[in-house]
């Protein structure tokens, strides 16, 4: 398996929701096992732990896929949006080798697999052969349902970047994420839950949150296209600017 330049394959990646329930031969398990282990955190100081679970143990009703891979992490600082950075390299790297793949909110791994961390279970991706092939890819940018630009961003002079976030997938399409600064700088902001019943606020926050690493892993595929790198950064002025129904998050210097 190839890791080939994710920045194309952000273009056209999809969501792959019907699987053929034939496992992936152990060879090509193994290769992405060996993926998992080569994932950059956002973070070096948070714990985290990618595992590959089969269908068996995981409790899920519908959409099933032969494989999962779970997210366990230490819940300290910012570990949604780590969680969401990490395992979108995975779906890139999958979908750029022609398997699907899907961020999963509800299935959970069975209890055995649960009680074997230490670590918090997060969240799971399926993955595996799509059942038709011609839902594996997109054909371009067009064919991603997503807001303009113009409404999740106010970033001068970083339209070709800020355009990679913007194809990010996201719990139920929600896109919760808005972006101002500039080419230097690039602050990135989530939506506050709103329009949803008190109880399930925590359930959409942490989904937004995990949504926002995998939009911030967007970017930094996209600077590093163009020649730059990007240092993950506090900054207390953007937090206390946060534009309306919007909470910070981080921001990512430019260099
Ligand atoms: C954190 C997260 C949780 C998700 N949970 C589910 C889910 O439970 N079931 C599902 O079918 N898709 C789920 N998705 C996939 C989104 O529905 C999908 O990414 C979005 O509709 C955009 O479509 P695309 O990925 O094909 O571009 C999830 C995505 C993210 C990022």
């Amino acid at each position: 398996m190839e890791i080939r330049d994710y920045y194309d394959v952000i273009f056209k990646r999809r969501s792959v929701k019907k699987y053929d329930q034939t496992p992936l031969d152990e060879k090509t398990l193994e290769e992405i096992s060996n993926q998992i282990k080569s994932l950059k955190p956002l973070y070096d100081n948070i714990k985290t732990e990618v595992k590959i679970i089969p269908l068996e143990q995981v409790e899920t009703k519908k959409k099933q896929a032969p494989h999962y891979m779970a997210v366990f992490s230490e819940p300290k600082g910012n570990y949604l949006v780590n969680t969401g950075y990490m395992l979108q390299q995975m779906d890139l790297f999958l979908s750029g080798n022609d398997i699907g793949s899907c961020w999963q909110g509800s299935p959970r791994p069975k209890e055995d697999i649960l009680k074997n961390s230490d670590l918090e279970f997060i969240i799971v991706m399926s993955f595996g052969k799509p059942k038709k092939s011609k839902e594996l890819h997109r054909e371009g940018a067009s064919d991603f349902k997503r807001k303009p630009l113009s409404e999740i961003s106010m970033v001068k002079d970083a339209d070709k970047i800020v355009e990679a976030a913007r194809l990010a997938p996201s719990a139920g399409n929600s896109q919760p994420w808005f972006f101002t600064g500039d080419e230097n700088m690039i602050h990135a902001y989530g939506s506050k839950p709103y329009a949803v019943k008190e109880h399930k606020a925590p359930k959409v926050q942490k989904y937004n949150t995990i949504s926002i690493g995998i939009a911030i892993y967007h970017l930094h595929v996209a600077l590093e296209r163009f020649g730059k790198k990007a240092e993950i950064v506090s900054d207390e002025k953007a937090r206390t600017n946060a534009p309306e129904n919007y909470e910070y998050v981080v921001s990512l210097k430019v260099e």
